[in-house]
């Protein structure tokens, strides 16, 4: 028994090796390649804005409202007819996103409800029916470029108003058997959706991201013709950059899984990955969680449940320090206001950015372990430790040839800080501690940065 236990192990050991040398073909290196020089821009952003606007914003009880609520269409139309956007100032949005050191931001053109932002042709489910015959989309689009801010499109490709998507998965009318009896013309759905998808990446001018949401079991890859849809965009739009959401296990970190051809980057939700994700050969892969500032993304009267700009920016540097980026959400109310407090959050947060954001734009996982006192970040020559958390004495930026060290500065104003080795006789090796402050609270509550500059 003992004997059979330990050829077991044995043989899964050598298998697991075997797995571990296996190594990438040579298609799989060029898509990784391509992978990597398609999101470079974006790798370097690290920081965008996610925006979920629409007629749920009406109701306040979050995007999900027609599902959560089992709502007919008749029952949800009370909300499109009062959604009217009248305080709608794309510029206004553009600025705050810019304000805050976003480099980036993805609108929803369409979510799950159906009910499009964007003028389409392809049904008068839209916005621009009234609204002046307005583009939402489109002034979204001029505003943020115009700020030097990269572009996005969120499109659900799940649709719980087009009468040829079926009541499947989280549909508001799962479980209701008239409406499971009705016709549902599968290919007419993928046609309406392929063609809405034709008509934002041709007609919008240059969109760096198509931010699509979201497959479930039995719905992914090639039932949504995923391979076809991705031509062509890729097409239309040679250098955007895909979330992995057509593929199956979209939206879970599926870590160490291969790069595919119908996703560029991973999109862990609500959380934040223990380690940088790699892919199954141990290649860093492009990732990004996305994050509500309160519980949900579309607009809440109720939800008060804001996170603090100190644990926004903690989240953003946890992400970058394991070179993964942060898309972090707004959901505006029905008159196209950002809630004040988002405003507020914002603003805090820009401010932090606009002193540290060195220690962002560019970074990622660094070299060194992390510490007690925080996390580092990295880009070439320069190490950022990033002081998160109250500690006695001063930080120690363990791991740091001494000898290779030119220059330790406070970030956030060029100023040189005091270094020394030991403490208290303490003759161990390896320390690098800095005089920040006696105290052990933090000179600047939400993160100080020490720049460390190697030789
Ligand atoms: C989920 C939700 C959706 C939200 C998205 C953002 O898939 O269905 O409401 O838009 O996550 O990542």
């Amino acid at each position: 028994m003992k004997k059979t236990i330990v050829f077991l192990f044995v043989i899964i050991f050598i298998a697991q090796n075997l797995l571990a040398q296996e190594t990438p073909s040579r298609e799989y290196q060029i898509r990784y390649q391509e992978v990597m020089k398609q999101t470079q821009w974006w790798r370097e952003a690290r920081f965008g804005m996610f925006i979920h606007f629409g007629a749920y914003a009406v109701p306040g009880r979050g995007e999900w409202v027609k599902s959560n609520e089992r709502l007919t269409t008749e029952q949800y139309q009370k909300y499109v007819d009062e959604f009217n956007p009248v305080d709608f100032d794309a510029k206004k949005w553009a600025k705050l996103a810019k304000e805050a050191g976003m480099k980036y931001a993805v609108l929803t053109a369409k979510h799950h409800d159906g009910f499009c932002l964007f003028n389409t042709n392809l049904t008068e489910y839209k916005l621009s029916k009234k609204f002046g015959g307005r583009d939402l989309v489109r002034e979204f689009l001029d505003a943020f470029r115009a700020e030097g801010l990269k572009v996005g499109l969120y499109y659900s490709i799940i649709d719980w108003h087009h009468p040829d998507y079926p009541n499947v998965g989280n549909h508001p009318q799962r479980g209701d058997s008239a409406y499971t009896k009705r016709k549902f013309n599968w290919d007419n759905y993928l046609k309406y959706m392929h063609g809405q998808v034709e008509e934002l990446t041709k007609n919008y001018g240059k969109l760096d991201i198509m931010w699509f949401d979201y497959s479930f079991p039995g719905y992914y890859g090639e039932k949504w013709k995923a391979k076809e849809l991705v031509r062509m965009i890729r097409t239309n739009q040679p250098n955007i950059i895909l979330d992995n959401r057509l593929e199956e296990n979209s939206g879970v970190v599926a870590n160490k899984r291969a790069i595919s051809e119908l996703g560029d980057f991973d999109t862990p939700e609500q959380g934040i990955p223990e380690t940088a994700l790699v892919d199954k050969y141990n290649n860093p892969i492009p990732w990004e969680t996305c994050l509500t500032m309160n519980d949900v993304w579309g607009y809440s009267e109720q939800d008060k449940n804001w996170k603090t700009p100190e644990l926004i920016i903690h989240s953003l540097v946890n992400c970058v320090s394991k070179n993964g980026n942060m898309l972090l959400n707004v959901g505006p109310d029905p008159r196209g206001n950002f809630p004040a407090e988002c405003v507020t959050i914002l603003t805090e947060v820009g401010k932090w950015m606009g002193k540290n954001g060195e220690s962002i734009y560019g970074c990622g996982a660094s070299t060194l372990i992390r510490q007690d006192w925080g996390r580092y970040t990295q880009k070439g020559d320069s190490i950022y430790a990033h002081w998160l958390y109250p500690v006695l004495g001063d930080i120690n930026a363990k791991g740091i040839d001494t000898e290779s060290v030119k220059n330790v500065l406070m970030l956030s104003s060029g100023s040189e800080l005091e270094t020394y080795k030991t403490w208290f006789g303490n003759k161990e090796t390896g320390n690098l501690f800095v005089k920040v402050s006696k105290s052990p609270q933090k000179p600047n509550m939400l993160d100080t940065v020490i720049k460390i500059e190697m030789k």
